[in-house]
């Protein structure tokens, strides 16, 4: 993403905050793995959407129409000892000159700056119950205004939430998000080619993983968008199931929800292939069921049609396969008002998608399924899940878990399915594994 784009956004949000207010935006803390050993550093993804800054310890300050300049960037100070041990630091100057900042203050003088910037304001845009620490030092820079009254200052009297304005921003997706996107899907759909043209019976969960984060590393993207899911025989059926640390077998399936970050975009894709390299015949009858789900709802994926569309079309397919194979029994349209598809289908169809994988914005407004927009990323990932055991469950399905899952993009005509450079026809996917 470009300078220019993140300027542009700052721009927005301004637009929209007028002047009288104040934006106060921090970064995201460092997390702690072990003694002396720190998770990888992820930006807040609202901070990173609106300035670009990828160091940790930055707040974010836009106040619009302020003479000297409108975005004010906080952040550690080039210090020589310290980024010979740590790491290269922007530093003041770099926030101004690399990262477009119209001033630049160390983070440690933010208590003695802030208030300074709040006076005079009527409202606060800062999102209260993320960071109490953080929090319990935006109320004190208000406080410290207030007591100042008597000099003839005054103190924003509203608080109002940043975070809902920068959703709102991020669910329509601009064309350098929608390339970014484009980059992540093209990746994690080349990781699973590469997955179930890999894959043998003995490996371990881990070592199909393995494929994966090799296939995502080597095209540029960094770390996986979540961690990824790659479930052997009844373990497709333990819905986030992360441990990865079972043999694969012969004559199971094996479900991987795998998605690679770039740039900070996440993609999203699950795929459910054989690990000998074909279906068994009951194992196909529930591929087929939830591949034709899948297909009902993406088809629902357009501009006019509402959030719950898809999730709808996939439910009927869902729940009238369910009757024909005879695990449900009844009346589709009464099993669907009951919702007895839940016992074995027990999440949503998606989910939108951005830099987030279970990406910001409102799903309904004012109580009504938020209608389908250009510009929006969703997910669209029915499965089946039939666990040993269930009550009232032929034997013949026990321990399948398929889910499949691409990522999609709402267009003008109606949709672009970003990740279709990875098969999910049956046949296709057994030809590929097969040498084809
Ligand atoms: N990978 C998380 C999800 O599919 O929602
Ligand atoms: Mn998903
Ligand atoms: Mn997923």
């Amino acid at each position: 993403m470009g300078k220019k784009e993140f300027a542009r956004r700052r721009k927005r949000l301004m637009d929209i905050m007028n002047a009288g207010s104040v934006a106060i935006l921090p970064t995201a803390p460092e997390h702690i793995r072990n003694r002396d050993v720190h998770y990888p550093y992820r930006p807040d993804s609202n901070f990173y959407y609106l300035t670009g800054f990828p160091e940790p310890e930055a707040v974010m300050v836009l106040v619009p129409d302020r003479p000297q300049g409108e975005y004010i960037l906080f952040c550690r100070e080039r210090d020589p000892e310290q980024e010979t041990w740590h790491g290269r630091r922007a530093g003041l100057e770099g926030a101004v000159e690399e990262y477009g900042a119209d001033d630049a203050f160390p983070i440690t003088d933010l208590d003695d700056i802030v208030p300074g910037l709040l006076e005079n304001k009527e409202r606060v845009f800062y999102t209260m119950g993320l960071n109490e620490e953080f929090d319990h030092r935006v109320s004190g820079w208000v406080n410290q205004v207030r007591a100042r009254d008597r000099a003839g200052v005054t103190a924003p009297a509203e608080f109002v939430s940043l975070d809902h304005q920068i959703h709102e921003m991020r669910l329509y997706k601009s064309r350098g998000e929608i390339a970014a996107m484009r980059k992540a899907a093209r990746i994690a759909a080349g990781a699973h080619l590469r997955a179930m043209k890999a894959v043998r019976p003995g490996m371990y969960e881990y070592q199909l993983e393995a494929e994966y984060l090799h296939e995502f590393m080597i095209h540029g993207a960094r770390s996986p968008a979540y961690p990824s899911i790659v479930g052997g025989g009844a373990n497709a059926c333990i819905l986030h199931y992360t441990e990865n640390a079972d043999r694969l077998k012969e004559g199971d399936l094996v479900l991987v929800d795998a998605g690679a970050e770039y740039d900070f975009y996440a993609s999203d894709i699950t795929r459910t292939f054989p690990v000998g390299g074909r279906y068994g015949k009951a194992q196909r009858e529930v591929y087929e069921l939830v591949l034709a789900a899948q297909k009902a709802a993406i088809a629902r994926v357009k501009p006019g049609n509402h959030w719950n569309d898809p999730h709808d079309a996939a439910v009927r397919v869902i729940t009238k396969g369910l009757v024909e194979l005879g695990i449900l029994k009844g009346q589709v349209r009464k099993l669907i008002q009951e919702q007895a598809y839940k016992r074995f289908y027990m999440h949503r169809t998606g989910h939108w998608l951005g830099m987030d994988v279970h990406d910001v914005g409102d799903y309904k407004i004012g109580g009504q399924w938020r209608l389908l927009e250009p510009g929006m990323v969703l997910t669209v990932e029915p499965g089946l899940y039939f666990p040993a055991g269930t009550r009232g469950l032929a034997r013949r399905w026990w321990d399948i878990g398929v889910r499949i899952e691409d990522d999609v993009l709402v267009t003008k005509e109606g949709h672009e399915v970003l990740t279709e450079g990875v098969p999910k026809e049956a046949e296709e996917i057994e030809a590929l594994m097969n040498g084809g």
